[in-house]
């Protein structure tokens, strides 16, 4: 299956399930339940979910299997957009082609459905079918992925960096955990969903999502540049506009691509030491380096 068709089809899936454990939008409180369905519902690209189920496909294992962890990556991910959005963070008023989370409903809100989507991620976590030892360390995992260690800990570095050089080592750190711990996790936590513990599994299976997962990031540093805001469903030039440490400012556009390039080809060859066919993960890492939004 090409890499396109099975964007859509995780898609459909990871949506259709979103549905289901988000609260009713009449449930109380209400307007709390309304922000955390608008945040998540609106859009986006589910690149994460999907890596998951591709991993997990690549390891023997079903998209039933992947589901949980899916949906506790996407949820993660939903927050810490509605918490980087807001005034104190990026100041941000557009996120996929709508008003952000906290200009459609108000500060306060958006933190609390934050909060509130990064709980119900490890409580799908908990939910997942298998033994109590692999959903431990899946919780593990994600913890790790989306705390101090990892996303917010980037988050923060990203604030302290606001009007700084940073040097590149310091860069690709704050990169690394604001935005590529998560997408490593996703790679990790597939292979987990498929029962796979094997430590060459797992640390290839790594060793591939932080290539893509600095990709990622590398490549939405220079989207903020090149592309337009009614492409990116976000503001266009908001990294300049908040003085933020990028790629691009650090190193050139042109430098930051050829970056790119480089870490599609050690995701490449990180695959070799995994288990069944890797080509849909081979054409994911060249959809994350080659997207336009
Ligand atoms: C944007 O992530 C924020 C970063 C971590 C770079 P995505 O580009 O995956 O955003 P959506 O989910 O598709 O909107
Ligand atoms: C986002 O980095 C990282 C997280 C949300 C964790 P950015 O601030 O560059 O993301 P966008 O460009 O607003 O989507
Ligand atoms: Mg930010
Ligand atoms: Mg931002
Ligand atoms: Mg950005």
């Amino acid at each position: 299956m090409n890499v396109d068709a099975f964007l859509a089809e995780a898609g459909d899936r990871i949506n259709a399930a979103l549905e289901d454990v988000l609260p009713p939008e009449d449930s109380a409180p209400q307007r709390l339940s309304a922000a955390m369905r608008y945040s998540v519902l609106g859009g986006g690209k589910r690149i994460r979910p999907t890596l998951v189920f591709a991993t997990a496909q690549c390891c023997g294992g079903t998209g039933e299997m992947a589901l949980h962890p899916a949906l506790a990556v996407e949820l993660i991910h939903a927050y810490s957009l509605v918490h980087d959005d807001l005034p104190a963070m990026d100041d941000d008023d557009l996120r996929r082609g709508q008003p952000t989370c906290h200009v459609a409903f108000d500060d306060a809100t958006a933190i609390l459905a934050g909060d509130a989507l990064q709980s119900l991620a490890f409580d799908q976590l908990t939910r997942a079918p298998l033994d109590a030892d692999a959903r431990l360390r899946m919780v593990e995992i994600l913890a790790d992925a989306a705390g101090h260690r990892g996303m917010v800990g980037g988050q923060a570095l990203d604030l302290a960096a606001t009007g700084v050089a940073l040097e590149l080592a310091e860069l690709e750190q704050m990169h690394r955990r604001k935005t590529g711990a998560l997408i490593e996790a996703s790679v990790a936590l597939g292979a987990l969903a498929a029962g796979r513990t094997d430590p060459t599994t797992l640390e290839s299976a790594r060793r591939y999502g932080r290539a893509i997962g600095l990709a990622f990031q590398v490549k939405d540093d220079l989207l903020d540049v090149e592309a337009s805001t009614d492409t990116l469903g976000k503001p266009q030039g908001s990294d300049q506009a908040g003085n933020k440490s990028t790629y691009c400012s650090l190193l050139g556009t042109d430098r930051a691509r050829e970056l790119l390039a480089e870490l599609e080809a050690e995701a490449v060859a990180s695959l070799a030491g995994l288990p069944g066919d890797t080509e849909l993960l081979r054409d994911i890492a060249a959809f994350v380096v080659n997207r336009t939004y």
